[in-house]
C-alpha cells in the first residue's frame, strides 16, 4: 500500500511561521507549526497531558509551551519541564509530543508525516533566476476539492473554449489541439500550442506541462521569438479528502502590459471558474480505476496519463 503520508506537502508559506505556533490539518491530521532558533518544528497539535491544542500554547525560548498548564517540549518532542512538579521530580518518559519531519524550501514549509518516499519535487531553475518576478504573483486559497482532482483539472485544456471562454478558450474552436507526451523525473510533460482566436489575436505561445506525482503542476509559457517566459507553478496539499489547499507560485521575466492588480485579478477570476467546476465532481475523490468514467483518447491524454501513474504508484485516499 501506498500512502499519501509518505510524501512532503507543503502546507505555509515560511513566512507565516513567526514568534507564534500556528495551526494546519494535513491528511485530516491536526499539526502545529512553531518556528524557535530560526528551526522549523512541526508536531502533532495536542499535549498528551490532558490533549489540549499545543498551537494554543506559546513559544518559550526554544520550546513549545502548552497552553493549559504549560508543560514544554524541546524541538524532538521530549518535554523539559512541568512547572506543577517540584524540580527533584523526574518527568516521565511519556511526556513527548509527537514530531514529524519538517524542511524549508522555495519559501514554504513541507512536511512529510511519514518514512518518505521521494524528495521535495524540484523547481525549474528559473525560480532562482533574478531576471524573474515572482513575488507580486504568488497566491493561495483553499478549494473543497479532491488534491488529484485539482492537479487533473490544470493539466487538462479542452475546457478552456467552455470553462474559460473569451479568457483563455473560445467556443468556435474548441477542438483540442493534439500532444505528445514524454516521461520526466517523478511525472510527465507535453506542450501545447495556445490557439490563436478572436479573443487572443496575438498570442501565438506555447505551453509547456509538467506533472509532477502526486500534487504538482508547472506551466512554463513562452512567445516563440521572444525571450519572455511566465512560468506557474501549482502545489496542491491534501488537508482532507476532500479539502485541498493550493500554492501558486508564479514568475514571469518581463513587464506585462497589464499591470501586476490586473493580472492577479485575472488568473483570480479563472481560477474561480475552475472552482465551480470542480467542487461540483462527483466522486469527489478522483477514480483511480480508469474504466469509472469516460476518458477521451486525445483531449483526456494528460488525465489518463495521471490517472494511470496514480494508480501505478498504489496511492490510496484516506
Ligand atoms: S494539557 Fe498540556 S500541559 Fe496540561
Ligand atoms: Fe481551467
Amino acid at each position: 500500500m501506498n500512502n499519501l503520508r509518505q510524501y512532503w506537502h507543503p502546507v505555509l508559506w515560511s513566512k507565516e511561521v513567526a514568534d507564534k505556533p500556528v495551526p494546519v490539518k494535513l491528511l485530516d491530521q491536526p499539526l502545529v507549526i512553531w518556528r524557535a532558533n530560526g528551526n522549523v518544528s512541526a508536531f502533532y497539535d495536542l499535549c498528551i497531558h490532558r490533549g489540549a491544542a499545543l498551537s494554543l500554547g506559546w513559544v518559550n525560548g526554544d520550546q513549545l509551551a502548552c497552553g493549559y498548564h504549560g508543560w514544554n517540549y524541546a524541538a524532538d518532542g521530549s518535554c523539559t519541564r512541568i512547572p506543577s512538579l517540584p524540580p527533584d521530580r523526574e518527568i516521565p518518559a511519556k511526556a513527548r509530543a509527537k514530531a514529524y519531519r519538517v524542511q524549508e524550501r522555495y519559501g514554504l514549509v513541507w512536511v512529510c508525516l511519514d518514512e518518505p518516499r521521494q524528495d521535495i519535487p524540484e523547481f525549474p531553475t528559473e525560480f532562482g533566476d533574478p531576471s524573474f518576478n515572482w513575488e507580486p504573483y504568488t497566491s493561495e486559497g483553499q478549494w473543497r476539492a479532491n488534491a488529484a482532482r485539482m492537479i487533473e483539472n490544470l493539466a487538462d485544456f479542452s475546457h478552456f473554449p467552455w470553462v474559460h471562454a473569451g479568457i483563455l478558450g473560445d467556443p468556435d474552436q474548441a477542438e483540442a489541439p493534439a500532444i505528445t507526451l514524454t516521461e520526466t523525473k517523478g511525472g510527465f510533460q507535453y506542450e501545447i500550442d495556445t490557439p490563436v482566436n478572436k479573443f487572443r489575436p496575438n498570442s501565438a505561445a506555447k505551453q509547456l506541462y509538467t506533472v509532477i506525482l502526486p500534487f504538482m503542476v508547472t506551466i512554463q509559457r513562452r512567445q516563440p521569438g521572444s525571450v519572455e517566459r511566465h512560468t506557474n507553478i501549482y502545489l496542491c496539499t491534501p488537508v482532507s479528502n476532500h479539502e485541498t489547499k493550493f500554492y501558486r507560485l508564479a514568475g514571469r521575466n518581463y513587464r506585462d502590459v497589464k499591470t501586476d492588480d490586473q493580472l492577479n485579478a485575472q488568473h483570480r477570476r479563472i481560477f474561480e471558474q475552475d472552482k465551480r467546476i470542480v467542487e461540483s465532481q462527483r466522486p469527489e475523490e478522483l477514480p483511480l480505476d480508469l474504466a469509472e468514467e469516460l476518458h477521451l483518447r486525445g483531449p483526456d491524454t494528460p488525465a489518463i496519463e495521471y490517472h494511470r501513474r496514480l494508480k501505478q504508484m498504489g496511492i490510496e485516499w484516506l
